[in-house]
């Protein structure tokens, strides 16, 4: 990313800017480009102001003379007030407070408006950067040094104190200055949606007071220059930061917009209190003083030194959840491991907390993310979950491509060598042929008295077909090498791994998974609706 883009510098396309004009018709009245001021403090060159048709009502100011300059040549919005200034920088005291004089570049009639009371609407697009996100982290891990500027402006440093993480990203810094600046102003403000929704902004939404008036998401690809897939909200507010009494949002429902801007129906997004979220569902066993390897795959030892996780154990675990973060974008984050993970971010799975941990895995999973529901963030379930569901779960998490529990012996790390249990096997040694003992018989205990639905029953089944079919032949030294098939309690991963490499061998009778993919499917089409039926996500 350069730095232009880094500051933001791509502009709202005009089809998109009609939408806006729409819905601010819509919300404050077919009036209200004679009726409001309006001040955009990040215009760039100016996209958002050009349509309006009383630029004598408009203050346009930005952070690059440049982008003024090209404003005054290309005769962008002659007649509004236009200006250089950095807002987040500018005019900022050392405790955070807004003095004028500092710079003396804020028009005398802009403060005047703002003194006297004046409706003002605050019209923007400010930019997306934030201090630290998985965009900005390079891929060893270490900030984006583009990036690290972020949070050290003037005034996410001195006035955004009881702002919590809100003062890592620029576009609440914005909306924090405008709060202290113009307490009353009418905000109509393009951006990502996390001050809506995400548990981080809990802060935020704690000291900044609005009322939802209306708005619209768009998708980010119908803007240029905006990687990934996600909706950017453009949500008009009534603020008043004078009010004691707060107002809570618990909702806000907008218009949708696909990435040509076509419409396509309505989408509500809910704020709910951090109980209420799926990962505070289960209590999360500590850690004990047992060593275990790293992992950073199945059966792979972590290479990485800086901020490792995953070395230690817990009390009577079983396998460690890999689930980070609360919202569906991040679902993909979801796997299991028979030893710790070397990124950390889960839970270690006992005896007691295995039946949670089977559902907080199927619901991650269960659901794709897309550009509309990957801000969504999972729920404790709303309504009771049968014996059917649990064991439904319990069935698709074992066959699914997440499942990394595994065992080995003989891996290598931090000058010692391990071995790795698995615990997760569904069958005895019986049932699957197997030419030893299994060190752990956990699952089938586990198992063992549940009543499985017929959908579950056919996975097991078709599953043992493969299981079975692991132990019918033996691998060639480079596979076994490759899947540490050094002992016979092998995980899910190996045998799939171990079959598809003889099925592409030619060296072996081809054995199909589509029976088992057929009956995988059949279940994950029964659970899939169930993630909002029983209150997981919210439509
Ligand atoms: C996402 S662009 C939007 C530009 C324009 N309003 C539009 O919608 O096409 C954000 C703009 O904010 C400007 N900007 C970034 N930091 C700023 C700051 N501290 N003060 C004022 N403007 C800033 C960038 O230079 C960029 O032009």
């Amino acid at each position: 990313m350069d730095e232009r883009s880094f500051k933001g510098a791509y502009y709202t396309p005009l089809h998109v800017v009609d939408k806006a004009y729409d819905k601010l018709a819509e919300t404050l009245g077919n009036n209200w480009q004679k009726e409001y001021i309006v001040w955009d403090m990040c215009c760039g060159v100016g996209n958002l102001e050009v349509k309006h048709s009383n630029p004598r009502n408009i203050y346009m100011s930005t952070l690059d003379q440049a982008d003024v300059d090209v404003m005054l040549a290309t005769k962008t919005c002659v007649a509004a007030t236009r200006f250089q200034y950095d807002y987040l920088n500018d005019d900022i005291t050392d405790d955070g407070n807004i003095d004028y004089t500092l710079t003396n570049k804020m028009p005398e009639s802009l403060r005047k408006a703002i003194s006297d009371g004046k409706k003002i609407l605050v019209l923007i697009n400010p930019p997306y950067a934030e201090a630290t996100s998985s965009e900005n982290i390079n891929t060893s891990g270490a900030a984006d040094a583009s990036k690290v500027g972020v949070a050290k402006t003037k005034f996410a440093a001195t006035g955004m104190k009881e702002y919590g993480k809100a003062s890592n990203e620029l576009f609440t810094q914005f909306v924090a200055r405008v709060a202290k600046e113009i307490p009353t102003a009418t905000l109509a403000m393009f951006s990502k949606l996390k001050y809506v929704n995400s548990p981080t902004m809990n802060d935020f939404r704690t000291v900044w007071n609005a009322n939802y008036l209306g708005g619209f998401v768009v998708h980010s690809k119908s803007f240029d220059g905006l990687k990934g897939d996600f909706p950017i909200g453009f949500l008009v507010w009534g603020t008043n930061q004078n009010l004691i009494s707060k107002n809570v949002l618990n909702e806000i429902t907008t218009e949708v917009f696909d990435k040509n801007v076509h419409p396509i129906g309505e989408k509500c997004f809910y704020i709910v209190p951090d109980a209420q979220l799926l990962t505070n569902w289960i209590e999360r066993p500590k850690t004990n003083k047992t060593e275990v390897i790293p992992l950073k795959n199945t059966i792979t030892p972590a290479t990485a030194t800086k901020d490792l996780r995953g070395t230690k154990w817990s009390d009577n675990a079983i396998a460690f959840l890999w689930c980070n973060s609360n919202d569906v974008q991040q679902a993909p984050r979801t796997a299991l491991f028979s030893s710790g993970f070397n990124g950390g971010h889960g839970i270690f799975i006992n005896p007691d907390n295995i039946w949670q941990a089977v559902i907080v895995f199927s619901v991650r999973r269960l659901v794709k993310p897309t550009w509309l529901n990957d801000r969504d963030q999972f729920l404790q379930p709303t309504e009771p979950l049968t014996d059917e569901f649990k064991n439904d779960c319990l069935v698709w998490m074992l066959f699914n491509g997440s499942n990394l529990t595994a065992s080995a012996n003989g891996l290598q790390w931090n000058g010692k060598t391990w071995s790795i249990v698995n615990h997760f096997i569904p069958y005895t040694e019986e049932e699957v042929n197997a030419p030893g003992r299994f060190e752990s018989d956990f699952m089938v205990q586990y198992m063992a008295g549940k009543t499985f639905s017929e959908e579950a029953k056919a996975v097991l089944e078709k599953g043992k077909l493969l299981w079975q079919a692991y132990f019918a032949h033996t691998d060639v030294h480079s596979v076994r090498e490759e899947l540490k098939l050094n002992r016979p309690d092998v995980g899910w991963y190996q045998v799939r791994k171990a079959l598809q490499a003889r099925n592409a061998s030619g060296d072996f009778a081809p054995v199909s998974f589509k029976p088992f993919e057929e009956a995988y499917k059949t279940l994950t089409e029964k659970l899939q609706p169930m993630v909002y039926e029983l209150g997981f996500l919210k439509n």
